[in-house]
């Protein structure tokens, strides 16, 4: 599967010629101007192997100078460019389309300060999700965001992605924990907005026009955000609901019972569990086999491990007798706990390994959420394995259509289908993911035709010459009009 088959490469472009590739090891040295064919091929595949670019060359430069001045000699030689994290994206905009260069942060993985007395991260874009969780681990802090992805997603990808994850619900999303950023223009203008203020009203908060822009208006060099305590109570719950509507009014006595303890509220149904169980190494049942059709993990994390446990078990046993829930389990140790998450954690590697994937990823009024699932169960039959998990106290579902193997007339009973429904109930068709080359055409069912106008010149003024990133995020159509 090649992205040519759905985009015409833009003919303004050029393609690398040699002495490009001189220019360009003038600026990084040879080691990091690759061009060996088994490193692009991983670089130009994406995580769910369902695409792949076709570019000659990735660059790996290790500063901020250095990103400034490969984009400057990109734009003056009118050569398109990717930026690309931990390629764990997945709506294909973390790799080329057609012969794009690879700008990868691997390289940038610094830790440029912490302030144990604000909480204030400052590190380069690509830092790995887990060091970071790690690093902080040892300060006694937290990150505010954690995704299966961890082991690999990069800081810089996180927030040029707007990723949510399994925390937003406590701590909010990037847009809040997100302090500054240092980005570089496509005319290799650095922009330093590097700050570490909680409050700073000084004209236009223009960090927050990288943060969800998916590499399209810059490339993040560095960022500071907030990172909360680390917290000594932490409890982890994975519970059975017999149907949708108890999950739905378990977070509605969880948000009242629990309150400010909250720090997870997670969904699966009976069929993502069962790929998780099939699929994934080590993974176990935490309950006794019964058929259960819902399970929700919450997690709840305070500072006072008594009272935090006595509430927490109080409210699970005040929902067993209500009927909310029929089974449950609290986790007993940390491992315990980590097989609970790797269950959850695990099911988009589940999905993966089962075939191929029609990945949807909408918010939606929470109340409704579930009724998608069960409309495309009977529209699609046993032709497909419908499956529904995701971060239910955002309101965010992740609808997977899992096929043996794509099949064009699976695909013509999802789509447009599923974006009309999401449109109609108001929703949004990339509650978390983006947009990235996959659904950059499906954005008019989540924004009007003027708020599109308007990113259009967004991206127009700061990248005249479209080379960041290009066939992703908008339509090209409302590019060129
Ligand atoms: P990449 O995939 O490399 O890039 C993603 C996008 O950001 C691309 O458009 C790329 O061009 C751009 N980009 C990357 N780095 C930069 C930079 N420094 N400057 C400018 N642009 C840049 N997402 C969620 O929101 N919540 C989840 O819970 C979640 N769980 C996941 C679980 C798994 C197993 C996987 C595979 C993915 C998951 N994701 C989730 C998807 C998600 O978007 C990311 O994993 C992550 O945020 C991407 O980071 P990355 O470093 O891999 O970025
Ligand atoms: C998740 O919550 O597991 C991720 O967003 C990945 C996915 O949607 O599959
Ligand atoms: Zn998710």
């Amino acid at each position: 599967r090649n992205y040519a088959t759905s985009a015409q490469r833009n003919p303004m472009f050029s393609s690398v010629n040699s002495d490009d590739i001189v220019h360009f090891k003038s600026i990084l040295g040879d080691k990091y101007v690759i061009e060996d064919k088994d490193k692009l091929d991983d670089a130009n595949t994406d995580w769910l192997r369902k695409f792949k670019g076709s570019s000659k060359l990735m660059l790996q430069p290790r500063t901020t100078e250095e990103v400034s001045q490969i984009l400057k000699y990109c734009n003056s030689r009118r050569i398109a460019v990717v930026p690309q994290g931990g390629n764990t994206g997945l709506v294909g905009g973390s790799i080329p389309v057609f012969d794009e260069v690879i700008i990868n942060t691997s390289r940038m993985h610094k830790i440029v300060s912490f302030d144990k007395v604000s909480g204030v991260l400052v590190c380069e874009a690509g830092c790995v999700l887990e060091n970071l969780i790690s690093f902080l681990d040892n300060e006694g802090f937290i990150m505010p965001l954690d995704l299966g992805a961890k082991g690999s997603c990069q800081i810089g990808g996180n927030i040029s992605t707007n990723a949510g994850g399994l925390r937003l619900v406590r701590y909010g999303s990037l847009h809040g924990t997100v302090l500054g950023l240092e980005a570089v223009l496509a005319d290799g203008t650095i922009l330093d907005m590097l700050g570490t203020l909680r409050k700073d009203n000084t004209g236009y908060d223009l960090k927050h026009l990288f943060i969800g822009s998916e590499g399209s208006l810059g490339l993040i060099t560095k960022i500071s955000i907030l990172t909360p305590p680390k917290l000594s109570s932490v409890n982890l719950a994975f519970l059975a609901c017999s149907d949708y509507r108890s999950c739905q009014k378990l977070l509605l006595e969880a948000k009242r019972k629990l309150g400010e303890i909250l720090s997870a509220y997670e969904f699966l149904d009976a069929q993502s569990l069962d790929l998780a169980l099939k699929h994934l190494e080590g993974a176990r049942n935490p309950l006794p086999p019964l058929m259960h059709n819902f399970y929700v993990l919450i997690e709840t994390t305070g500072s006072d491990e008594t009272s935090d446990k006595q509430k927490l078990e109080a409210f699970l046993l005040d929902s067993l007798e209500s009927g909310l829930i029929s089974d449950g389990v609290l986790a007993q140790d940390i491992q315990q706990a980590s097989s609970f998450w790797h269950i959850r954690e695990g099911i988009p590697e589940a999905l993966l390994k089962a075939g191929g994937v029609y990945k949807y990823d909408l918010s939606l009024p929470v109340e409704k959420m579930y009724d998608i699932v069960e409309e495309m169960r009977t529209r699609l039959g046993s032709a497909a394995n419908v499956v529904g998990y995701g971060h239910l106290g955002d309101g965010n579902l992740h609808l997977n259509i899992s096929v043996p193997q794509y099949d064009n007339t699976i695909l013509a009973q999802i789509e447009p289908f599923v974006y009309e429904w999401t449109s109609k109930h108001h929703g949004s068709i990339s509650a978390e993911h983006g947009l990235g080359f996959t659904k950059a055409d499906k954005i008019y069912y989540s924004k009007s035709l003027e708020t599109v106008q308007l990113m259009a010149s967004i991206k127009k003024l700061m990248d005249p010459h479209g080379i960041l990133n290009p066939y992703k995020v908008l339509p090209p159509s409302s590019l060129t009009s």
